[in-house]
């Protein structure tokens, strides 16, 4: 049987002169009989156990924080099944409400749970966050994290975790669809019939067999869809920045321009950068071939948007494809007009030949399956092992999992200011214990130390943890094992 591993929790009537709240941070609340769980079901078995080198060894000891029905979860905005039904088997208390909350209630219910899941309209601001003297962690069960103050989080020992790469599968599959349907004219076919208007026509329709796909961006999104275009006997070239080993018989080729002058269909999956702003603009459309399509599911910014309508309009291009805008309308309805968001809204409605999707690339039933897998599995990682794996606003930190037959081994969590001398101080401290091992990161004004150290009793651990807590440098500390 595992030996379960426990968080050192709060520890009240604290005498270094920080306040109670400040105190309160630490998570748990069970401090006191030091008794080990007794839930070996619940046990977490992680996926990251075993990095950093070594194998994986099957007597891996599974950590625990503490009590899992200590852990109070607040679920929002509907989290999807697959995230709350991981989190419930960790034992946790979860809560989950379909909806958000509005500023009052969320501060209300958010001063008691150690962690947090949202979607996209929850805002955390650093005025609720104030509140959440439970809080570690906070799971953005989306893509965007803008809705989450993350430096205020960072600074007060609140981890985030999001979803950025769950839906690439879904965003490649549009653009396998775009292509088809531009060459095929589908859409403007599609809007006739629905006028009751019968149009068969065969001029500068075509098949994608053959045709070069110029992929801007091969990551996550564009290398999957390197593979499915290869599938349909496209050709595939692709421009990175990064040198990239292509998939299949995917080529890079070395400048943007050479991509331009040689794709039929050019598709856009870079990230929003000062670099990728108006990345095809006039000039770019210009290197393109005629009767080419321009495919952008990346972000609006990366699109000169007026120079796209006079390139369509001038029959440079033969059709394009949509799925984000330079400002997008902020709920559902009759709202994608001109007087709604400016003059390329309705100069794009106007043109033939063009799709255009309210940003839907990732907006899939498996997207958000996997979101809530990806999301909850980090937020299960993060509680019971400490590691900061894909963290918004936290070095990534981990380390590898303690084994069976280190049984007096505990692993230290230390969040704190980025400032000099701290690593001293800890290690003075750790100091009377073997470090087996210890990594530690920055990211801005925060640090984060982990240490697994050994030969430790279980009586010393009240006392390890006050001296870190008593450190000034200190923004939380956390003792597993
Ligand atoms: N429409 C949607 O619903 C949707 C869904 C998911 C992702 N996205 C967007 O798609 C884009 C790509 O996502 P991803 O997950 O593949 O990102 P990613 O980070 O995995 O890949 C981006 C690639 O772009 C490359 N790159 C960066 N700057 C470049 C430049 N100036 N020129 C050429 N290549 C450059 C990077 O090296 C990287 O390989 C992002 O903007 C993302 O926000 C949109």
């Amino acid at each position: 049987m595992p030996s379960a591993a426990r968080d050192i929790p709060i520890v009240n009537g604290h005498s270094n002169g920080r306040d109670e709240a400040s105190l309160a941070r630490t998570v748990s609340n069970s401090f006191g009989t030091l008794d080990l769980s007794t839930s070996p079901s619940a046990t977490f078995h992680t996926q990251h156990s075993g990095s950093y080198g070594s194998a994986q060894k099957p007597s891996t000891k599974q950590l625990k924080p503490f009590a899992t029905q200590d852990v109070k979860v607040l679920l929002l905005e509907n989290v999807n099944k697959t995230g709350q039904d991981i989190l419930r088997k960790q034992g946790y208390q979860v809560e989950a409400l379909k909806t958000s909350l509005p500023e009052d209630q969320l501060i209300d219910k958010i001063r008691d749970v150690h962690v947090i899941g949202i979607r996209s309209k929850t805002q955390l601001s650093a005025n609720v966050l104030k509140h959440a003297k439970n809080l570690i962690v906070i799971g953005c069960f989306c893509i965007g994290t803008n809705q989450v103050d993350l430096q205020y989080a960072a600074q007060n020992g609140i981890c985030v975790f999001n979803s950025p790469f769950s839906n690439s599968r879904s965003v490649a599959e549009l653009m396998i669809g775009e292509i088809i349907t531009l060459a095929r004219q589908l859409g403007d076919r599609s809007n006739e019939m629905h006028q009751g208007v019968w149009n068969k026509v065969s001029a500068g329709c075509w098949e994608v067999r053959g045709k070069t796909l110029g992929i801007v961006g091969y990551g996550h999104v564009g290398s999957q869809l390197s593979v499915l275009a290869e599938a349909m006997g496209m050709k595939v070239i692709y421009y990175d920045v990064v040198n990239l080993m292509g998939l299949g018989t995917a080529t890079q080729v070395h400048t943007l321009e050479q991509l331009l002058q040689q794709a039929d269909f050019v598709t856009l999956h870079v990230p929003e950068l000062p670099e990728t702003i108006n990345l095809i603009s006039a000039k770019e459309i210009e290197q393109m071939k005629r009767g080419a399509y321009l495919l952008n599911a990346s972000r609006g910014s990366v699109v000169d948007i007026p120079a796209l309508v006079s390139a369509l309009q001038s029959g440079k291009l033969a059709g394009a494809a949509l799925d984000v805008y330079p400002n997008e309308p902020g709920s559902n309805g009759p709202t994608f007009t001109s007087s709604k968001l400016g003059s390329w809204a309705d100069d794009l409605r106007g043109v033939n030949n063009v799709l255009l999707t309210p940003h839907i690339g990732g907006s899939t039933e498996e997207a958000q399956s996997a979101i809530g897998v990806e999301v909850a599995e980090s937020l299960v990682n993060y509680v019971n092992l400490g590691t900061t794996s894909a963290a918004v606003n936290m070095p990534e930190v981990t380390l590898r999992s303690l084994t069976m037959d280190e049984p007096n081994h505990v692993r230290v969590i230390y969040i704190h200011r980025n400032v000099p001398g701290v690593l001293r101080k800890v290690n003075e401290i750790l100091g009377d214990h073997n470090v087996d091992k210890q990594m530690t990161d920055s990211r801005g004004e925060v640090a984060y130390l982990m240490a697994d150290i050994s030969n430790v009793n279980v009586s010393e651990i009240k006392d390890l943890y006050q001296h870190l807590e008593d450190l000034g440098s200190r923004i939380r500390t956390r003792v597993l094992y």
